[in-house]
């Protein structure tokens, strides 16, 4: 028995951070910025808005598109880089907030890639017995942006997408997930600072050592081959051909690498579903972000053959075909 994705939901705060208003910020440009990366605007949460927030409002559409209620939600799975607190979980106290009163409740941590992760575990559950699986992605990246860095200020913003899991039909749904993880390079996307390595301080705080710091070139070149890879790993695993894909959603991080990896796997421009323009990159929530517009607008439809892929931190990155 597979997966089926029950129902789709997404959330962005209201807020938004233009190019133009970063460049009162920070020594950059709009044209800079469109030419290197595609973002034109990003959202940002109001002070006081927190990751479970943006997931609640994620969550209870996506349950709502799934008609199923909260009650009956078995395991809730929140992945995310910037939760609440460090504890306790974000994903228990969504819990609480969506009143999934019988749904046991952790957070995923595999930065851009929790998505994915997330899905994949959720995946496993349904595969031995679990009735509906709640998988959320939710980032606030504004909160571990140091806004006076160009290198990364540029590129983030806030969001979060959710899909209902439940146990689905032979040939649809998740037909496969792949996930893979090298922590030699941990440096090349991290936030050194504030936690049990170098706990919170005033001198972390001088430092910046709580934002977020990245190697945007060389990442660049990494991403663009992991994700080609973890493609083909999906197509091959299922005996179909690239050019089977109706669509293809990958993390939303730069414009030119979406345009790479889908050059490399021949899809054609249309197949590829883009919304980083609007949004940037939102971390682990792109991917169900960008998945839940695909199936509001009817990119995505009955039947059809859509791939994820992603790549973060870590570094990790993972693929999913499903059948819609
Ligand atoms: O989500 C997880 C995965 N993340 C990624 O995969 C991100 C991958 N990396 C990227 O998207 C790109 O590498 C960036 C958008 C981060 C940077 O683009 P790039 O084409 O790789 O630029 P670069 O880092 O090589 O920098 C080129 C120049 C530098 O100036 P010099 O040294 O050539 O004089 C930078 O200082 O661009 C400069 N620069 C900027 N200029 C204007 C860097 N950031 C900015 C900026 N505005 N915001």
């Amino acid at each position: 028995m597979n997966s089926a994705i029950l129902g789709t939901g997404s959330y962005v705060p209201n807020r938004v951070l233009t190019n133009a208003d970063l460049e009162r910020m920070v020594d950059t440009s709009d044209t800079w910025i469109v030419e290197r990366t595609g973002i034109r605007e990003r959202r940002l949460v109001e002070p006081g808005q927190a990751c479970s927030d943006l997931g609640l409002e994620a969550a209870q559409r996506a349950l709502s598109a799934a008609k199923v209620k909260a009650c009956d939600i078995d395991l809730i799975l929140l992945a995310t880089c910037t939760g609440d607190a460090p504890l306790p979980s974000t994903a228990c106290l969504l819990q609480h907030q969506l009143g999934a009163t019988r749904a046991a409740a952790c957070d995923i941590s595999a930065a851009c890639c929790g998505f994915v992760y997330a899905l994949s575990i959720a995946d496993a559950y349904i595969k031995t017995g679990m009735r509906h699986v709640l998988v959320v992605a939710s980032e606030v990246m504004s909160a571990i942006t140091d806004w006076t860095d160009r290198n990364t200020c540029v590129l983030f913003g806030d969001g979060a997408g959710a899909v209902v899991l439940g146990q689905g039909s032979e040939g649809s749904g998740i037909l496969s997930t792949h996930l893979h993880a090298n922590g030699r390079l941990p440096e090349m996307i991290h936030v050194p600072g504030g936690g049990s390595k170098e706990p919170a301080s005033k001198d972390v705080l001088d430092n910046k050592r709580c934002f977020i710091k990245m190697k945007g070139n060389e990442t660049f070149k990494i991403a663009v081959k992991s994700m080609e890879e973890a493609a083909h790993e999906a197509v091959n695993a299922n005996s179909v051909a690239m050019t089977d894909i109706d669509v293809f959603i990958p993390h939303q991080a730069n414009m030119r690498i979406l345009k790479a990896v889908s050059q490399r796997l021949g899809l054609a421009q249309e197949k590829l579903m883009i919304n980083l323009d609007k949004f940037g990159n939102t971390s682990a929530a792109s991917i169900p972000l960008a998945l839940d517009e695909a199936v509001h607008s009817q990119k995505v439809q009955r039947g059809q053959l859509v791939l994820l892929a992603a790549f973060g931190a870590g570094l990790t990155w993972a693929s999913a075909l499903v059948r819609w």
